[in-house]
């Protein structure tokens, strides 16, 4: 079975994105140390006082507190080609420092001057509407780390083009469950009104079964995948709606089996990334009951309802690490990568103006 064109055309253009970000993307793309086609940057100065050593990549705060093992970075990534270290000793020898937006506090920066070789990273998860701007430090770092496309290091959960000889061992999950949803945030400060709105009239059409602290049964790391995978569809709704913010509860279906129904940026932007059968956008019908018709017409017919599991062929998917532990593991994973590839000048002139300024949906 030939691809059809849709999938040709993402191809296509993973394959020429390839070619203009060689390295970062296909790190990305393949979670593993770039390989040698990847040199293609001008060749690394060699640092004087380390030469041929591994750079120091210096983590200022952990992320709101959360610590994980470093040794992670080779052990789920197989990224070792840093030194990654929260020991604020080692400031003037480090190649690269990692400042967590949501921790950033003028009084707890560094007091020394800054080595000419150094750069500071700007590190946020979050969406522009769970962002703050701390004034006085817009101008001050040099390289990005987010989610968003444009960053300079690109943090996010990718399809990999799947190996033509590696055949897919896919088979479909058990499904005892119509429609799931795992949700355990409805702060509505941070702008789950659309999705909690949605919801309620989602279920007034169709039956979805609820996990997670916001609403019902707790759900254990090792109960996840399973439960995910034992649903039809699952209600993939970001917290808010933003470019590019589309997060692991997108992937954790696609990894599960289970066909994510997406409130988050419009189609395109999900398209940006991923097959367009590949999911079900809530803006494909006019309303909630739609597509509440929709999916009940799905569940009777196994037929269609398989159509959105023919992007295996050519993608494949990487699961995510679950729990807070693991939030913050692979961005800084790639920072590390990234530090140990990076040379030349580079500064980002306002950070919050590039975060914030988006096209708007
Ligand atoms: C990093 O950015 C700062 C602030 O813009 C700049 O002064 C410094 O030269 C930059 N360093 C490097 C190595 O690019």
């Amino acid at each position: 079975m030939s691809p059809p064109a849709s999938y040709k055309r993402l191809f296509v253009a993973k394959i020429s994105a390839l070619g203009l970000i060689c390295c970062v993307l296909t790190f990305y793309m393949y979670f593993e140390s770039p390989p040698s086609v990847c040199q293609i940057a001008s060749p690394l100065p060699e640092d004087k006082d380390y030469p041929n050593e591994k750079p120091i990549v210096l983590l200022w705060y952990w992320p709101v507190g959360v610590k994980f093992d470093f040794n992670d970075c080779s052990k789920y990534f197989n990224i070792d080609s840093c030194v990654l270290t929260d020991d604020r000793s080692l400031y003037s020898k480090s190649k690269g420092v990692i400042f967590y937006n949501k921790d950033i506090n003028l009084l707890n920066m560094p007091q020394e001057p800054r080595p000419s070789f150094q750069k500071w990273i700007w590190y946020n998860v979050e969406s522009p509407t769970n962002t703050w701007k701390i004034p006085g430090v817009e101008n001050q770092f040099n390289l990005t780390l987010s989610y968003k496309r444009d960053s300079d290091i690109m943090a996010r959960f990718e399809l990999t083009v799947r190996e033509p000889e590696l055949k897919d061992d896919f088979t479909l999950p058990k499904k005892d469950k119509l429609v799931c949803w795992i949700v355990s945030n409805h702060n509505p400060n941070t702008g789950t009104g659309t999705r909690e709105q949605y919801y309620r009239e989602l279920s007034q059409h169709i039956k979805i079964d609820l996990f997670g602290t916001a609403h019902a049964g707790f759900l254990s790391l090792e109960e996840y995948y399973p439960t995910v995978g034992s649903c039809k569809f699952y209600l993939s709704f970001e917290n808010s709606l933003h470019r590019d913010y589309i997060m692991e509860k997108f992937n954790g279906p696609l990894v599960a089996g289970t066909v994510p129904v997406v409130l988050g940026p419009p189609r395109e932007n999900y398209e940006e990334f991923f097959p367009p059968d590949a999911f079900i956008h809530i803006n494909d019908f006019p309303d909630a009951k739609s597509l509440a018709d929709y999916l009940l017409f799905l569940d009777k017919n196994d037929e269609e309802y398989m159509r959105y599991f023919e992007w295996r062929e050519f993608y494949a998917v990487t699961p995510h690490l679950l729990g807070t532990a693991n939030e913050f593991t692979q961005p800084i994973c790639l920072a590390c990568d990234y530090m140990s590839r990076d040379s030349g000048y580079s500064a980002v002139n306002d950070v919050y103006r590039w975060f914030f300024s988006e096209v708007l949906f």
